[in-house]
């Protein structure tokens, strides 16, 4: 199922004079000294929009402060503009209080420009001119406008059978205003923002689809149709591939479905090997979570369609990859099942032989998703890895720890620092957690060489447990970062900045800009 697409190109004339439905501009709340005078809260216009305040003579903000605005992040207000403009529509997004003359921060022009589009659903071509420096920021300025105005565009075709006559369509086309539209660095922005939103929204597609149209053969089908048309070598290992290669783990995960499990493997070769360097991706895709035998309460657990938002995660960097072009190897894992109970479910006390030869003894049939992703990570440091980045939904542990915006990693210290700064850069924030020993020591087994959770199943610090676990699938020459996003992987509230509701396609900007650090730095 896919959602309906927005378009974005770059303008340079005059947004005063632009034929659009609405123009989009920016402001900046200014707290005034007190006794100074000035009322307490003065609106300021931010750089791009002088010209449509010149058109108000003068009167735009006083205008836009009488209708209510205070320059908020994620306020939008509009204003007819009667003719003073091009546009019949002014709209004011508010930048929060960044200081005057300074540009501000990616991440408040990516939140502004997703709200801006998103409120003007139903408008079919709209312009929009935020302040972007004229300095060495430009570019990521840039990049998060562009990206903002394409994921706030985003919703979820659904399946309504009848027509909605008061939903408003996305905007179909988005204008940029910049100080020159045929700037090659510009213009490549806008390319990679067109395949890193694409990706993104593809993910949320995955991730909001029902999870009785995707089970495991069906995800499997519709990333390898995609990643094929991308350009990618697709490989997919079905139920008896699984079993001859040995993958104990994602079989006894997915063994209580009819719909049996899958491991699908995409892989971008670049020209000449690119820098030499291999990067594995790999994300839990497990289609629906219902615990398995030891199965979840009913309130909330339709939420667990979005248990393979890892997997998705993957495979759509793996297309915003194939459209970039990194001078880098990168294979993506998707290990993908479903988790339910049946008279064939794996069960707690079971031992399982995993694909690296450890036995595992489980305790808990609902910490599925360690099983799948250990033997996809073995099967990726066998393929002669030198990075490994997974991703997955693994435990609310994370979400009670970081909260539901800040995904937890661990691994190798180096990598995790890397994906932080790389969580930073592109507003995908990530924090390393600690892999303790006394946590490795409660998870040891009576009879397996180690406990799938804590040996007498103690909650404590069980976000570390997942990344406990995961390491002793990683061999030791292999750098690796275990990103938690069960928090982040998906919004159950309402629509703010460029997040709609459901799927959020986290981390695939963190993924793909990883891979491009790695194929520029190693
Ligand atoms: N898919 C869940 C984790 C999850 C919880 C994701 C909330 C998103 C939101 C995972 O498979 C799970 O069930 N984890 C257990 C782990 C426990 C059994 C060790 C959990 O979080 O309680
Ligand atoms: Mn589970
Ligand atoms: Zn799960």
């Amino acid at each position: 199922m896919t959602s309906p697409r927005t378009t974005l190109s770059l303008v340079d004339t005059d947004p005063a004079e632009l034929a659009v439905d609405a123009i989009v501009i920016g402001v900046h709340s200014q707290t005034t000294e007190p006794g100074s005078g000035a009322p307490a809260h003065a609106l300021l216009l931010a750089t791009g929009g002088e010209s449509i305040a010149a058109a108000f003579d003068g009167k735009l903000t006083e205008t836009l402060a009488l209708l209510g605005a205070t320059g908020g992040p994620g306020e939008v207000i509009k204003l007819a503009t009667l003719g003073t403009v091009t546009a019949p529509l002014v709209v004011a997004v508010g930048l929060g209080p960044e200081p005057s003359g300074a540009a501000p921060a990616p991440e408040s022009l990516r939140r502004a420009a997703g709200a801006a589009v998103r409120a003007l659903a139903g408008a079919a071509r709209v312009a929009l001119a935020l302040p972007l420096p004229d300095d060495a920021d430009a570019p990521a300025a840039l990049r998060a406008v562009a990206e903002g105005a394409l994921l706030g565009g985003y919703r979820f075709a659904g399946y309504k059978t009848k027509p909605q006559p008061a939903r408003r369509e996305p905007v179909a086309e988005v204008l940029v205003a910049v100080p020159d539209a045929a700037d090659a660095t510009a213009q490549a922005e806008v390319a990679r923002a067109q395949a890193v939103a694409g990706a993104v929204r593809t993910s949320r597609d995955w991730v909001n689809t029902a999870p009785n149209e995707l089970r495991p053969p069906a995800f499997a089908d519709a990333v390898s149709a995609a990643a094929r048309e991308a350009g990618l070598e697709v490989e997919v290992l079905d139920e008896a591939a699984l079993k001859a290669g040995g993958y104990g783990g994602i079989l006894a995960v997915g063994q209580g479905s009819e719909a049996p499990p899958r491991l699908v493997k995409l892989t971008w070769t670049p020209e000449g090997g690119g820098n030499g360097k291999r990067v594995a991706l790999v994300g839990k895709g497990i289609t629906f979570d219902t615990g398995g035998i030891s199965i979840k309460p009913a309130q909330g657990m339709w939420e667990m369609k979005s248990d393979m938002a890892g997997a998705a995660a993957v495979g759509a960097a793996m297309l915003a990859i194939a459209a970039l072009k990194p001078s880098v190897t990168v294979t993506g894992y998707l290990p993908m099942a479903e988790n339910m109970p049946s008279g064939a479910s794996y069960r707690p006390g079971d031992v399982i032989s995993m694909f690296n030869g450890k036995k595992v003894e489980v305790l808990n049939t609902d910490a599925e998703g360690r099983m799948v992703l250990a033997d996809a990570m073995a099967r990726a440091c066998a393929d002669g890895a030198d990075y490994l980045f997974e991703t997955s939904t693994l435990t609310g542990g994370q979400v009670i720890a970081l909260g539901k915006r800040i995904a937890g990693v661990m691994g190798t210290p180096e990598l995790c620092e890397r994906v932080r700064v790389a969580g930073d850069a592109t507003g995908e924030p990530a924090w390393p957690m600690p892999l303790p020993d006394d946590v490795r020591k409660g998870m040891e087994s009576d009879v397996a060489d180690i406990s799938q959770v804590n040996a007498g199943m103690d909650r404590a610090g069980h976000m570390l447990q997942g990344g406990v676990f995961l390491r002793e699938f990683v061999t030791d020459d292999v750098a690796w970062a275990h990103i938690d996003i069960a928090g982040p992987g998906y919004h159950s509230g309402e629509a703010t900045g460029y997040w709609t509701k459901g799927g959020t396609g986290v981390p695939v900007r963190t993924l793909v800009h990883l891979v491009e650090d790695v194929a520029t730095n190693g």
